[in-house]
């Protein structure tokens, strides 16, 4: 098989290092890919939501599976030009993935299921935004409707802040939409639904930390760091996501002509009165795949191949590495505000093979020397027998990096580590 993976981050480097251990793939792409990806496999480029140049880029290559990392080409409609191509596709045609691109189609789609949410408004001018905060109260949840990159969510005691928020993303004009939410206690997970358009296949829980500072103190970023399995969660947990959250969505999206492919990524709180979405993406979630995937066993390839033709229902029980996973995002300075780049990287050659560095905004320099080019810049993943091991592994190789003014998360995976992480 030659697969052909688009996007450019540390997620699309955990999938194609996980598809080259796939004895059945032969061939893997990357467009456009990053330095480090470019360390292991071909890259080549690519205006990744452009979908005739991803069908032109496969065909050119004869390749058997284009595997979409990032959101933006399958909100632009790539997976469908490759398929309409005659091209096996892992993720979802454009209208499916309004599921991520439009946070009010999903809560319809949700209400339409009888999935598990929070009780949400939806407001298009101040009046309507206002009436919303005063209806929930404190804590607010004000989330932009459309696509932000992770950081389109404030959570906040404080009325003006959220209702500052509001009116920004209002003020985007046309027919921007803010979405006004209860607020959902209990600690969050994230499950990757597998699915093929009918059937669905969970991989395991992983943990995100989205605010910049420990603690989860500071504004949300695209996430600092994860950790796979959730030691604390309670027995079933899948199984109940599953049958009450997955399977009615991906049924529901068959009912309406546009069957959903790819990763069902749900975002849950899980509160007292049992698992809550957050949200869905229509993608594998960055980082928690570096820690996922880590653990699987199971031949990458033949999986996604079986999703992108229809053929989950034949698909083996998925096998795990009976270990831990942890990894930890080492982040530019000023990062998420306004990441400062172009900063010389050094080090990741002293990283021992108890850790292993995914890139993700690097460049190569004009003297050929790697230089940081984005927000996140490394995503450093280890394995231990438990969390602890995976932690010590993990962050003795971050201390390895040498990025001047960089930060990360010294507290990935600590409480649950401890024992201290559960569910109200
Ligand atoms: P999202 O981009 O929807 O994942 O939201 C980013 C983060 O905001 C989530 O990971 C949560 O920490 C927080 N958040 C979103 N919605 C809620 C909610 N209804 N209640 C509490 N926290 C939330
Ligand atoms: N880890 C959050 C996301 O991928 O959206």
């Amino acid at each position: 098989m030659k697969a052909l993976v688009i996007g450019s981050g540390a997620r699309e480097h955990a999938l194609v290092r996980s598809l080259l251990a796939d004895p059945a793939v032969d061939v893997v792409l990357a467009a456009p890919g990053n330095p480090g990806i470019d360390l292991v496999t071909m890259c080549l480029p690519v205006d990744a939501s452009d979908p005739s140049a991803v069908v032109a880029l496969a065909r050119e290559h004869a390749v058997d599976l284009v595997v979409v990392g990032p959101e933006a080409p399958l909100v632009a409609g790539v997976a469908d030009a490759v398929r309409d191509a005659g091209i096996a596709c892992f993720g979802p045609g454009r209208e499916a993935a309004t599921l991520e691109g439009s946070k009010a189609f999903a809560k319809e789609v949700m209400a339409a299921a009888e999935v598990p949410t929070g009780v949400a408004h939806v407001a298009t001018t101040e009046a309507e935004l206002a009436e919303a905060l005063d209806a929930f109260g404190a804590p607010y949840v004000v989330k932009d409707d459309g696509l932000a990159a992770g950081k389109g969510v404030v959570v906040t005691e404080d009325r003006g802040v959220a209702l500052e928020h509001g009116l920004a993303c209002l003020a985007k004009g046309g027919d921007a939409q803010v979405v006004v939410e209860e607020y959902l206690d209990g600690p969050e997970a994230s499950l990757f639904c597998i699915c093929d358009g009918s059937s669905v296949v969970p991989l395991d829980l992983a943990q995100d930390f989205k605010r910049v500072f420990d603690g989860d103190e500071g504004p949300n970023t695209g996430g600092m760091g994860a950790y796979s399995p959730l030691t604390w969660a309670p027995e079933g947990l899948v199984d109940d996501v599953v049958d009450r959250i997955a399977q009615p969505v991906v049924d529901e999206m068959a009912r309406r002509g546009t069957p959903f492919v790819g990763v069902l990524y749900v975002g849950l709180a899980l509160t007292a009165g049992g698992p809550r979405v957050i949200e869905f993406n229509v993608r594998f979630g960055d980082p928690e795949t570096q820690a996922v995937l880590a653990r699987l066993e199971t031949p990458l390839g033949g999986l996604l191949m079986a999703a992108a033709q229809g053929r989950l229902d034949e698909a083996e029980p998925l096998r795990w590495r009976d270990e831990s996973a942890v990894t930890v995002v080492v982040a530019a300075p000023g990062y998420p505000a306004s990441p400062a780049t172009g900063e010389p990287i050094a080090g990741l050659e002293e990283i021992g093979d108890d850790a292993y560095v995914l890139h993700a905004g690097t460049a190569k320099g004009e003297d050929g020397t790697l230089v940081s080019a984005g927000g996140r810049v490394l995503s450093v993943v280890a394995l231990g027998a438990d969390l602890t091991e995976a932690r010590d592994r993990a962050y003795a190789a971050v201390e390895q990096v040498d990025l001047e003014g960089s930060h990360h998360r010294t507290d990935i995976a600590l409480r649950a580590s401890r024992g201290e992480l559960h569910v109200p």
